[in-house]
């Protein structure tokens, strides 16, 4: 890849990662990989913003970059640090063995984390000010404390000439970025859907359990004439930078309910008792018109659930009983839907037992402080007869009509 202008003097320089296998974060598969985007402004004073990870050459492919713009690693006077996570930050260590004159604007926070992640001593540092400005030759950067989007020490940084925000993982998603449409006005209607989806998988993976800090972020960002939107992940917005804005508070709110008129669906079965009441529940949502999306555990991987639960107003959980307690794989499900704090849901479950029964029991105790409103269950031994149908699809019927409520 080529570095390439953004405007004026800035510039992004970016890789993909493009391994099907890789797993973001060593856990979120990206079988559409992801892009790692770092910015440049030269000039007067060369200004790095966000490095790059140091895995698969990346540190090399970005000096490359640099050098078609006749820039050296020494050349950099200002590094940028808005994000510690070592997907961004990952190349500091050996970055600041070539260059030993940059300064390192980040938070106080993230000074301590420069010496852990980096070894870079703490006298590089510049700790900023929430609000702070830094002139560098005719630009001037602003530089924002935005903790816990999605660490801790997260800032970003306005360039308030141009009205750039370098927002980090803020607005970011997954999804290879290619040279011919690395801005928001050069994508399809179909690229613009795709990184949408993928918009949303990044943000119930990475962001979702900080949806309070991202709509304390926006409030306070709100103020500002963003009029382009630079993340480290995705494309860049500049023709309508308030497309992402609007999807990440609508992403942020949805922890406050009720998100869409959706119901995620997870299931998981051992002989096919639960799974044979699979297609009836399924049929049965249809008729009410509300879009079902369905999981299997173990079998789906829990980034696209979380995704899918995240956007959905509704939970339907279909597990037989295990040894008195949850199904183990859906244990695990619903342990990661908690841990990112999925809440404000209706949900019902239904399943099947041998003999007493006990994942009902188990699965209240575990969803006790979830903030989910369990609509209803229906539990059967065994094979389900014709009577169990009958009264499953009229519990069903009752959560849709509720859901339906929930969500006008
Ligand atoms: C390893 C194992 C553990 C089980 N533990 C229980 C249990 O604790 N209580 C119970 O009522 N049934 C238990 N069962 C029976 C299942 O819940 C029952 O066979 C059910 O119909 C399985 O539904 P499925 O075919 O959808 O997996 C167990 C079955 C297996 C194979
Ligand atoms: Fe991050
Ligand atoms: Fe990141």
């Amino acid at each position: 890849m080529k570095f390439q202008k953004i405007v004026d003097d800035i510039y992004r320089l970016a890789v993909n990662i493009e391994d099907e296998n890789y797993l973001f974060e060593g856990i979120w598969p990206i079988p559409h990989g992801i892009s790692i985007n770092a910015y440049l402004i030269k000039g007067e004073k060369n200004v790095l913003i966000d490095l790059t990870q140091d895995i698969m050459g990346f540190p090399k492919a970005i000096t490359g970059q640099m050098e078609g713009l006749s820039l050296a690693v020494e050349d950099i006077d200002i590094i940028v640090v808005n994000h510690m996570e070592p997907d961004h930050a990952g190349w500091l260590r050996e970055f600041c063995k070539k260059n030993t004159k940059g300064l390192i604007y980040c938070t106080k926070k993230a000074v301590p984390l420069l010496e852990a992640f980096g070894r870079v001593p703490a006298d590089r540092a510049v700790a900023i000010t929430d609000g702070m400005t830094l002139e560098v030759g005719e630009y001037e950067l602003q530089f924002f404390e935005t903790p816990n989007i999605h660490w801790p020490e997260t800032m970003m940084t306005y360039e308030t000439k141009r009205k750039i925000l370098f927002a980090c993982d803020a607005f970011g998603s997954y999804g290879k970025v290619t040279e011919d449409a690395i801005f928001d006005d050069q994508l399809s209607e179909e690229k613009h859907a795709f990184f949408e989806n993928e918009a949303l998988r990044y943000y119930a993976n990475i962001v979702a359990a900080f949806s309070g800090a991202v709509l304390k972020g926006l409030t306070k960002l709100s103020g500002l004439d963003v009029k382009i939107i630079c993340p480290s992940h995705g494309i860049i917005w500049r023709e309508n930078p308030g497309v992402i804005i609007d999807h990440y508070k609508r992403y942020a709110e949805y922890s406050k309910g009720p998100a869409e008129r959706e119901i995620t669906l997870v299931w998981s079965s051992m002989y096919g008792s639960t799974k044979s009441m699979l297609n009836l529940v399924v049929e049965t949502i249809r008729k009410h018109k509300i879009p079902v999306h369905v999981y299997q555990a173990p079998g789906d991987d829990i980034g696209y659930i979380l995704a899918g639960a995240w956007k959905s107003a509704g939970l339907i959980f279909g597990m037989p009983t295990y040894e008195y307690k949850v199904f183990p794989p859906m244990s695990h499900v619903i342990d990661e839907l908690l841990v990112k704090k999925v809440t404000n849901k209706k949900v019902f479950r239904f399943g099947s037992y041998g003999w007493v029964g006990g994942a009902q029991r188990d699965f209240e105790s575990k969803i006790e402080k979830s903030g989910w409103d369990l609509l209803g269950f229906y539990e059967w031994q065994g094979a389900p007869t014709r009577e169990d149908e009958q009264a499953l699809v009229q519990k069903i019927d009752a959560f849709c009509e509720e859901l339906i409520k929930f969500t006008e």
